[in-house]
């Protein structure tokens, strides 16, 4: 037993997706939660500024007392997942292996898209895993740059978003069976990117994947909160503005949540 937190990085709001299913799945335990709005989207950034501003936002949460570190962003798991999860001695859990062993398991024809930010798709990493786990796949990388934008200033539900989602998304179609949202903000647009696709493609949400494992490591270290105790005490920080996060947080989680800006 561990009644600590379980602690949440993004670089915006994208990680609420993760932290939803967590409560969905998970709902003893308690949240931390760390939203780098004022510097995203990580993205389009250099590898080394996004590793810098992962590891503040890893520093940030050790100070709240974290009994895990899940990043809830592919793009800061893409480039210092491997780094910070050998420097901790708590567990750090990722959003990519989940995401491409959830694609495997679901695609027929074995052909998987994959979306992200330019970061994620320059890295290859989505491939790299899938082919390492199934070496027969075919995998269809393509970067969406300008989906994070949208879901930050949140837009999810203008003609604009619409437009850019169809328009993003033309080069995949017919191409795959399973698309893997390899970006923790899609999710928000999930709705659209479902129309656009097509009913027969299933989208594999990378974020609601990673909750499984992390309920399987919370039993592996028996570290699980106590069911004895009812009062849980979120907490969600934003770089940015607290107002616009709290909007997006509220619409989309199942609980209204406080949020306190901080300074990093
Ligand atoms: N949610 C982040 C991800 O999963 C978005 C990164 C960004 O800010 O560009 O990759």
């Amino acid at each position: 037993m561990d009644n600590r937190p379980i602690g949440f990085l993004d670089s915006g709001v994208g990680g609420l997706t993760v932290v939803r299913e967590l409560m969905r799945q998970l709902p003893h335990e308690e949240v931390v939660y760390i939203g780098d709005s004022a510097r995203a989207p990580y993205g389009p950034r250099p590898a080394q500024e996004i590793k810098k501003y992962t590891w503040e936002l890893v520093r940030f949460l050790l100070t709240k007392d974290v009994k895990m570190i899940v990043f809830a962003c592919n793009t800061a798991t893409a480039v210092a997942w491997e780094e910070v999860k050998e420097k901790l001695d708590i567990p750090v859990l990722g959003v990519i292996l989940p995401g491409s062993s959830a694609a495997i398991k679901s695609t027929v024809s074995g052909n998987i898209g994959v979306i992200g930010t330019p970061m994620t798709i320059a890295s290859n990493i989505y491939e790299k895993k899938i082919k390492d786990l199934s070496p027969q796949m075919t995998v269809n990388s393509l970067a969406c740059p300008k989906f994070v934008p949208i879901v930050e200033s949140n837009e999810i539900q203008s003609s604009v978003a619409k437009k850019i989602v169809y328009e993003s998304l033309a080069p995949l179609a017919g191409k795959v069976d399973t698309l893997v949202l390899g970006c923790t903000h899609y999710p928000l647009l999930r709705n659209i990117i479902q129309n656009v696709m097509g009913p027969h493609v299933k989208l594999i949400d990378s974020g609601a994947e990673c909750v499984r494992d992390i309920s399987v490591l919370l039993n592996y270290f028996e570290i699980n909160r106590s069911r004895n105790i009812d009062n849980k005490k979120h907490c969600f920080y934003t770089t940015a503005n607290i107002a616009s996060f709290k909007e997006i947080a509220d619409s989309w989680l199942p609980v209204t949540v406080k949020v306190e800006h901080v300074r990093l």
